[in-house]
């Protein structure tokens, strides 16, 4: 590292390759333990780093398109960053038949992000997802792990305005 160094991205790659294969060290070298070793890659970082793929798959000798496949079928995976609070919103079709399009639109409006992006503080970020397995309750969405069911716009403002108030009281 050299001096002077904040962080750059070069040291940042570097970290992660390096803090993966730490992870690596307590795995044997078998294609069964990929789930097990992405779930940790996933609570340690919050998403899985395009760096530690590649070293994963080096490690287990998996093409990297079969662990992106991985990644991209389970749900609890995710290839970006996310914020302290990750807010789901569904748009298969119950929901958007039901108008979760228009929560997106006022998550996009609040939080002024793009599904995908997190916003600069780091404590919000938005998906929009495809059916959550819970139709019944269209539209739904989601915060992190909580679901809202039988959602409004005006319930989302409700409840985000939770979210932000706990956040500026800390
Ligand atoms: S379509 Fe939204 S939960 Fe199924």
């Amino acid at each position: 590292m050299e001096e002077n160094c904040v962080n750059c991205s070069n040291c940042a790659t570097e970290r992660i390759k390096q803090e993966t294969k730490e992870i690596l060290e307590k795995y044997p070298r078998k294609k069964d333990e990929l789930i097990m070793i992405l779930n940790e890659v996933q609570e340690k970082y919050g998403f899985i780093p395009k760096e530690a793929q590649l070293v994963i798959s080096e490690y287990l000798s998996i093409p990297m398109a079969e662990i992106y496949g991985v990644i991209t079928f389970y749900s609890r995976f995710t290839l970006t960053p996310k914020g302290k609070y990750n807010i789901s919103i569904c748009l298969g079709t119950a929901c958007y038949v039901k108008g979760s399009q228009k929560i997106l639109d006022r998550a996009k409006e609040r939080l002024k992000i793009e599904p995908g992006e997190v916003t600069a503080d780091g404590k919000f970020s938005i998906d929009d997802v495809r059916c959550v397995g819970a139709c019944g309750l269209a539209p739904v969405f989601m915060i992190n792990d909580e679901v809202y069911g039988n959602a409004t716009v005006k319930q989302f403002d409700e409840v985000l305005d939770k979210y932000m108030n706990e956040e500026n009281s800390k």
